[in-house]
């Protein structure tokens, strides 16, 4: 049987490892991952968190939907399968960051609760954490921030999550945010300090 190029490869081993480099850059790296229908919040959050967190002193990156859309993703559209492979690269990505020592916040609608699972069994045990931006979709809708949902009821817009496109919601998120009534720096806040109290119960 002659194996293809993937099958045959056989993974090198690199001296410097994760450990030394999250070491270098003197922090615990983690992904974060902000998981909601599109309006919900998961981005404004994940910004202000970054802007914590890079104050802070912390070495991060994010990594949004949206604009990873107009690169690495640009070929990828809205149905199942490409919401799969979307979410595959992105996680792939996240696990490399991780691995060069960053505090990486991942925003994808991530609809799907088998490729969030896929996602986190690509980390250490604690090195993942599934932050689920909680908003009903009537509230998604009013906010509707990019006029999407307005396109999707025209039906100008097809595949479009919460319209004819499933949200499967996280059964047990690590941290729970209910965005409706709270403003989004609170919401940042308050995932900081669960990081905080994460960090402390693992070390
Ligand atoms: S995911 O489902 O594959 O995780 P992703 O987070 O990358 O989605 O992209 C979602 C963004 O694409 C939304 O914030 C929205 O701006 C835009 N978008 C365009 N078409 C759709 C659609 N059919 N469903 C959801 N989002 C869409």
């Amino acid at each position: 049987m002659v194996l293809s190029g993937i099958q045959s490869q056989v993974k090198l081993a690199l001296t410097v490892d994760g450990e030394a480099r999250a070491a270098s850059l003197r922090q615990t790296p983690c992904c974060i991952w902000f998981t909601g229908p599109s309006g919900a919040g998961k981005s404004t959050i994940a910004n202000l968190l970054e802007k914590r967190l890079h104050a802070q002193g912390r070495h991060t990156y994010i990594l949004d939907g949206d604009n990873l859309r107009t690169g690495l993703c640009r070929d990828l559209g809205f149905t199942p399968a490409d919401r799969v492979e979307n979410i595959r690269r992105v996680a792939e990505v996240a696990r490399l960051m991780v691995d060069a020592g960053l505090l990486v916040l991942v925003s994808l609608i991530s609809p799907f609760r088998a490729e969030r699972e896929l996602a986190r069994s690509l980390f250490a045990q604690g090195e993942f954490i599934e932050v689920f931006v909680d908003a009903s979709l009537a509230e998604c809708e009013r906010r509707d921030p990019k006029g999407l949902y307005a396109k999707a009821r025209r039906g100008d817009l097809k595949n479009f999550t919460g319209i004819d496109s499933p949200y499967e919601p996280p059964l047990e998120p690590d941290i729970h945010l209910r965005s409706a009534g709270t403003d989004a720096d609170t919401l940042a806040e308050q995932v900081a300090n669960c990081l905080v109290e994460m960090k402390q119960r693992l070390t």
